[in-house]
């Protein structure tokens, strides 16, 4: 059994017997898992990624591949997850089932098992997409910090804290329901590929 199966299976087991897993899988992070140079933070799994069982599929991955065609990156160089791997459903008005924003209480179910996560992965950098994602490691808003590097302190459960480079943007779905973003998201897509092009080591020196 690889670290990251048992990984998954301790998060499986976990959350069974918490009984929040529901009829639908945990959705887990998916790409290389060993020291990648980026690893990708999403929010929550949608439906798309319910079924398929794999993060960033469907529309959500769409904009994936533009992140991707911007760092001129394969989805298997890097890591992809999100930080609640349950899908956040609601009721609609019309009595569908839609997505919701996870709730404090499941952020905070997951949190440590992206921690841990984080600490099993050991990426060279951190680039998270919307609130959710950043606020698992740094006490801020996208709003302020997009475009640029952070320092994220990873606290995963019983084990030694440590700090990694964060690039935060905004989540691509928050363009699409604000195209004022788009420039915003693109112009720190850039950033984000220049840092990284200008020497591997380049978000280690933050
Ligand atoms: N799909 C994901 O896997 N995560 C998101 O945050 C959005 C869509």
């Amino acid at each position: 059994m690889t670290p990251m199966e048992r990984y998954r299976r301790d998060c499986s087991a976990f959350f069974a017997r918490l009984g929040t897993e529901g009829p639908q899988p945990l959705v887990f992070g998916d790409g290389r898992w060993d020291r990648p140079v980026l690893m990708l933070i999403g929010e929550a799994p949608g439906e798309q990624e319910a079924l398929m069982g794999r993060p960033f599929v469907g529309k959500a991955g769409k904009n994936l591949e533009t992140f991707l065609q911007a760092l001129r990156m394969r989805r298997e160089d890097l890591y992809v997850t999100n930080v609640v791997k349950i899908r956040p459903t609601k009721l609609s008005a019309a009595g569908r089932i839609v997505n919701r924003p996870p709730s404090l209480e499941e952020r905070a179910l997951f949190t440590p098992w992206l921690m841990r996560e984080v600490a099993l992965v050991r990426p060279k950098a951190l680039v998270t997409l919307g609130n959710v994602a950043l606020r698992a490691f740094v006490a801020d808003s996208v709003g302020r910090r997009h475009g640029a590097w952070s320092r994220a302190v990873v606290q995963a459960p019983d084990a030694a804290a440590f700090t990694l480079p964060l690039f935060s943007l905004y989540h691509p779905a928050s363009v699409i329901y604000n195209p004022a973003l788009k420039t915003v998201y693109a112009a720190d897509l850039r950033a984000l590929a220049a840092s990284l092009g200008e020497g591997s080591d380049a978000p280690g020196d933050i």
